[in-house]
């Protein structure tokens, strides 16, 4: 099995690279399956019902969330009628939404499960029991998982890989918007990377406009952040499965931006 994973989609200029670049992915990467961490897609916060359907629509088959999951109260409206968008996992019972899902394109299956870190975050459920739960249950049915884990410390992250090798196919981070060069396969055949990187406006401030945030770090003052405009870049990982065993056979960065990018 193909798969792309689309890094954290910011705002409006990262839905349009995501909706210019998806014919280019699937030509260059044949993907089975694309999933996309959309949880900074409206505006830099959170997702809304329209940019769900949008996405689904361009070509994206499941969604991954984050720490910004609730920015956008219109999600309430829509989380637990959508089963292609998860929510991560550690939270507390009774959360709305799922952590985990199945996303079935023809006939491929692939788990997908959503973490979120507690290193520099929110304190939240322990992501590393709730990946042991999520996944002895998915692996009942599939193989073929992947988890998304939305944290901030690449030692967090890099313990979850390898917490996790020979559990998942391919353990992806996301959050940092910074896309790390460390893509491996570990010796159980959990393929990794730390961070994905994003989806936006390439040249602010993990998406956001650069002066506004250059104004908070240099005066202290409250300043008050919005998506960059710009040129765009687009970020995320290529993972080939082995569909029988459940590992990677193959792990590639992906990350084109509007002066590299070349249409085919
Ligand atoms: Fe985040």
């Amino acid at each position: 099995m193909r798969v792309v994973f689309i890094g954290d989609i910011v705002g409006n200029l990262g839905r349009e690279t995501v909706k210019r670049l998806l014919p280019w992915l699937r030509e260059k990467y044949r993907p089975d399956i694309v999933i996309a961490n959309g949880e900074n897609a409206a505006g830099g916060r959170g997702i809304n019902a329209a940019i769900t359907r949008e996405l689904f629509e361009w070509g994206v088959h499941g969604i991954t969330m984050g720490n910004h999951t609730w920015d956008n109260r219109e999600i309430f409206e829509f989380i637990d009628d959508e089963p292609r968008l998860v929510r991560p996992a550690n939270l507390p019972p009774g959360t709305p939404g799922n952590g985990a899902m199945i996303v079935k394109v023809g006939s491929k299956e692939l788990g997908v499960v959503n973490l979120i870190g507690r290193t520099f975050l929110p304190p939240t459920d322990d992501p590393f029991r709730a990946a042991d739960e999520l996944l002895t249950e998915l692996r009942k049915q599939t193989k073929n998982i992947l988890v998304d884990f939305h944290a901030e410390a690449t030692s967090e992250k890099i313990a979850m890989g390898w917490y996790l090798d020979g559990r998942a196919s391919l353990v992806v981070g996301t959050h940092t918007h910074v896309q790390t060069n460390d893509n491996r396969i570990l010796p159980e055949g959990t393929a990794y990377v730390t961070d994905a990187g994003m989806t936006g406006p390439r040249d602010g401030v993990l998406g956001m406009e650069k002066e506004s945030v250059i104004r908070r770090f240099t005066t202290g003052l409250p300043s008050r952040f919005t998506v960059a405009e710009g040129k765009w870049v687009l970020s995320g990982v290529f993972v080939e499965i082995d569909d029988a065993t459940g590992k990677a056979r193959s792990v590639q960065l992906i990350r084109v931006d509007e002066d590299s990018w070349i249409a085919v």
